[in-house]
């Protein structure tokens, strides 16, 4: 009785651990590797929420995964998300709109191919979008399985 109490406990504990890990925000990820850069404009299947000009980043770890197609834990891009302002022929970033990130920790987001993924709204550092990140991203992201599930190349 007294094991069998004791292994309840301990799962509990591990279950408690697993879901308390969340993604962190990217400190000074503007001045990670930049990957590339895309317009998403109206009309696109993505316009909503992606509309607008992103630029992925790279942190080191995330470079070396890149190159290796092995992610290590701590691994991280960035995907940032502006408006755009067009006007005489020019397209100029505009508002950040919000940041999506993917961090590895291969245990902790077993269940979305070892990936966590966030939101942060606008420019805040705290403030986290609420979804089923398994249904509004990973389900979009398992169909680049064969690469991790990273979409991104570096482009050298
Ligand atoms: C409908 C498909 C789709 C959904 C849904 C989606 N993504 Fe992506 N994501 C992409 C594509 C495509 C790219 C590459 C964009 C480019 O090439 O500029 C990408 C790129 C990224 C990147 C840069 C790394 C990489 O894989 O290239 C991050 C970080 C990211 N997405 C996070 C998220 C988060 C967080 C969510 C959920 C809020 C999400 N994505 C939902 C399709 C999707």
């Amino acid at each position: 009785m007294k094991i069998a109490i004791s292994i309840i406990f301990v799962t509990l504990c591990t279950t408690a651990i697993a879901a308390s890990m969340n993604v962190g925000y990217p400190v000074n990820y503007r001045s990670w590797q930049h990957l590339k850069s895309m317009a998403i404009q109206p009309g696109h299947p993505l316009e909503s929420p992606f509309g607008g000009i992103h630029h992925i980043y790279a942190n080191p770890l995330a470079m070396r995964g890149l190159n290796t197609d092995d992610f290590a834990d701590g691994a991280v891009f960035v995907f940032d998300l502006l408006d755009y302002i067009e006007s005489e022929n020019l397209i100029v970033e505009g508002e950040r709109k919000r940041i999506d990130v993917m961090q590895f920790d291969r245990e902790s987001f077993a269940d979305t191919g070892g990936w966590g993924f966030e939101t942060f709204v606008g420019n805040s550092k705290t403030e986290r979008l609420e979804q089923d990140v398994a249904t509004t991203c990973f389900s979009c992201h398992e169909s680049v399985a064969s690469s991790s599930y990273v979409f991104s190349q570096f482009r050298p």
